[in-house]
């Protein structure tokens, strides 16, 4: 049932009203006398419609409604004597919907009120900072065993690489599927699914306020409770940006847009046309996410003498089991492992393992590439890398107190240093989120 709100500076004629809206099935949610701090109103009533008599519509009242559609947008049907041409190209300006001249016979609102509140799309809507309970009542409202998350600023959203995140999601069987932890597809093309029991878990148990805002981060924190996978483009792809925040974004969206000729074409192909933008320059450290080409190096990098001797098991890995971690990992959301990379050839890796939005992080350099910055590259650039998304709100790690090398690059690199872990021994060095980008 439509929830409306009448303003009329008649008491009686809005009565009248009233009662015709009741028999064409609408609830009244509120009647005002006046325009007046619309946009404040429509916050406290929430009405799904607005319907305005009046004998011609003020400018006050047409200012009064151009702020509340910018700011917070609703259809509004205009009942008026007015019939000069100006006011009511100044009312649709304003955001009115259907402009209605001379009396109105009551039993014809019913289709004026459906046409006016038909925008092609059903709505729900619910509180601008409880996001997850939004997506709650509208997985109530459309029952799903699944839902894909999309976000706004992402106008390049490509509907086949949504069904094969989808695809990839089904296919592992897992409670959340994204293609960003770690990004390997520009920015501006991120799609989330998750299970809709998983969701609603969200919605009863998040608490931290950021989590109830931005919906997912409850889950993806907890890859040690949710199966967590990542949907990789096989490419490092990730410093890309084709995401609109700002007016600037909008513009170069909007270039690449015009290149293309279409908006509606595959990512694939606005790559093709448009390139890569952000490239590494000469001799700079990048990160990318590690791929199926990478096993080898990483294993000869964990088993190095040195690297062995300051692990927590201290002792060197067997290949078969090397193979079986290495698979696993690489389709892990909550295990990111990257691989640094200098004029293309790789020098070293990265890992966050996350539990409870608690990332311990270990970072190995290609023997050969020692003593040059690469460790130190790679721990300011994965805190980088972690601050496109909030799975991680603090970084730690295990160092072994005799590694003065890695006690050298954790003390540089922000962290603190915390005394002794009990279990293992090591010492402890710590970093909050809000150093990230320091
Ligand atoms: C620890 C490690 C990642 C450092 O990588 P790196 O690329 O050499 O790091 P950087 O060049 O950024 O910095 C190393 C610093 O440690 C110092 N260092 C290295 N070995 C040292 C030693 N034995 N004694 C004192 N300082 C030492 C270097 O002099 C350098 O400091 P400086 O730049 O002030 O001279 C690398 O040695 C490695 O892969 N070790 C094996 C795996 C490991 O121990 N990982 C850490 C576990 S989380």
């Amino acid at each position: 049932m439509l929830r409306i709100l009448i303003i009329d500076e008649s008491r009686a004629r809005a009565e009248e009203l009233c009662g015709g809206l009741a028999m064409a099935g609408h609830q009244v949610a509120a009647v005002l006398p006046s325009a007046l701090d619309l946009t404040a109103q429509i916050e406290a009533i929430k009405p799904d419609v607005i319907l305005i008599e009046t004998e011609s519509p003020s400018r006050d009242t047409l200012e009064n409604l151009a702020v509340m559609n910018r700011d917070m947008p609703r259809p509004v049907i205009l009942l008026t004597q007015e019939s000069d041409a100006a006011v009511m190209r100044a009312a649709f300006k304003a955001g009115v919907s259907a402009y209605i001249v001379d009396n109105l016979d009551l039993a014809r609102l019913k289709p004026i009120v459906d046409v006016a509140t038909e925008a092609g799309f059903d709505v729900v809507r619910g509180s601008e900072s409880d996001v997850v309970a939004r997506f709650v009542a509208a997985l109530d409202a459309y029952p799903s065993e699944h839902v894909v998350r999309l976000t706004a600023d992402c106008p390049l959203t490509d509907p086949l690489l949504v069904e094969a995140v989808v695809a990839t999601h089904l296919a592992r069987h897992a409670d959340y599927t994204s293609n960003v932890l770690p990004r390997s597809f520009p920015k501006g093309l991120d799609v989330e699914v998750m299970r809709a029991d998983v969701l609603r878990i969200a919605a009863d148990e998040a608490a931290a306020a950021d989590e109830r805002e931005h919906v997912t981060p409850f889950v993806y924190r907890r890859p040690e409770r949710f199966r967590l996978t990542n949907h990789d483009s096989g490419r490092a792809l990730g410093r890309e940006w084709w995401t609109v925040d700002t007016p600037a974004d909008l513009d170069r969206v909007r270039a690449m847009v015009d290149r293309v000729g279409d908006d509606r074409c595959s990512w694939t192909a606005m790559l093709a046309a448009v390139g890569c933008r952000n490239p590494a320059g000469r001799g700079d450290l990048a990160l990318r996410p590690a791929g199926a080409g990478d096993a080898d190096a990483l294993l000869r990098w964990r088993n190095a003498s040195d690297a062995v001797q300051w692990s927590t098991t201290a002792r060197a890995v067997d290949p078969t089991e090397h193979r079986a971690w290495f698979e696993r990992i690489l389709v892990d959301a909550g295990r990111r492992l990257w691989i640094g990379v200098v004029d293309g050839l790789p020098v070293g890796m990265v890992r966050v393992d996350v539990e409870t939005g608690i990332g311990t992080v270990s970072v190995a350099v290609d023997p050969e590439r020692r003593g040059h910055g690469v460790g130190s590259g790679l721990l300011r650039a994965v805190k980088g890398e972690l601050l496109g998304d909030c799975q991680v709100v603090e970084l730690r790690a295990l160092v072994h107190p005799a590694n003065p090398g890695s006690a050298r690059i954790f003390g540089r690199s922000g962290f603190t240093e915390m005394g002794l872990d009990d279990e293992s021994g090591f010492v402890v060095w710590r970093c909050d989120r809000s150093t990230f980008g320091a």
